[in-house]
């Protein structure tokens, strides 16, 4: 059977050009390229995303996906368009980094309960971290999952690298750059 090109969106969210965790999204972004789906990577922190103010005027207009003009102008496009979605973050204070908080916040106007939603989408989540214990994880994971059971996301899987810390360190993390790899090559 023929696979079905999925549009594949990586949300890049940290501050390192090439940071481990980008690292580690690119060799899952990589194998779903070599499958022939179609992957964009946008990094967060380079765009000029400020944060939801509450203002609740989505819910009343829902035509209008939210009323701050700036760069999630162009990043809801990209968001409505993807099958699936990969969130790439650097462990900061043990949750996922400031620019993927901003972004998420930002999703109150594409929830479940509006017309326009991202539900259905799947999702995954890559992560670098310097403590090595599996707990630290906790709070990140919590997250993200909840996120995705609210906005009616299907996770496909979790890659979560504790113990590097410098840039480049998750060159070492083979197991786990493998892990990512197979989820891209799986993608279908
Ligand atoms: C602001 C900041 C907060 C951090 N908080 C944590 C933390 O809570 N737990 C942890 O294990 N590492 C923490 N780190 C270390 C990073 O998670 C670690 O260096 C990771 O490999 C960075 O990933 P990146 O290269 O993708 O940015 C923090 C680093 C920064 C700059």
């Amino acid at each position: 059977m023929r696979k079905k090109i999925q549009n594949v969106l990586i949300l890049l969210g940290s501050p390192r050009e090439d940071g481990n965790s980008t690292r580690l999204a690119y060799a899952f972004a990589d194998a779903a390229s070599r499958q022939g789906h179609r992957v964009q990577s946008i990094r967060l922190p380079a765009l000029d995303i400020g944060p939801c103010d509450g203002c609740r005027q989505c819910w009343k207009r829902a035509s209008e996906p939210c009323v701050i003009r700036d760069d999630m102008d162009s990043v809801y496009p990209l968001l409505l368009d993807a099958d699936v979605l990969a969130f790439a973050t650097p462990l900061h204070f043990y949750t996922w980094s400031a620019s993927i908080k901003r972004l998420t916040d930002r999703l109150v106007c594409l929830g479940p309960d509006f017309k326009r939603n991202l539900k259905g989408r799947r999702s995954l989540l890559f992560a670098a971290a310097a403590d090595d214990r599996p707990a630290a994880f906790a709070g990140l994971k919590a997250t993200y999952r909840l996120v995705a059971e609210y906005m009616g996301w299907k996770p496909l899987g979790e890659v979560l690298v504790g113990g590097v810390e410098a840039e480049g360190d998750i060159a070492r993390a083979k197991r786990a750059l493998a892990k990512a790899e197979a989820l891209g090559t799986r993608l279908s």
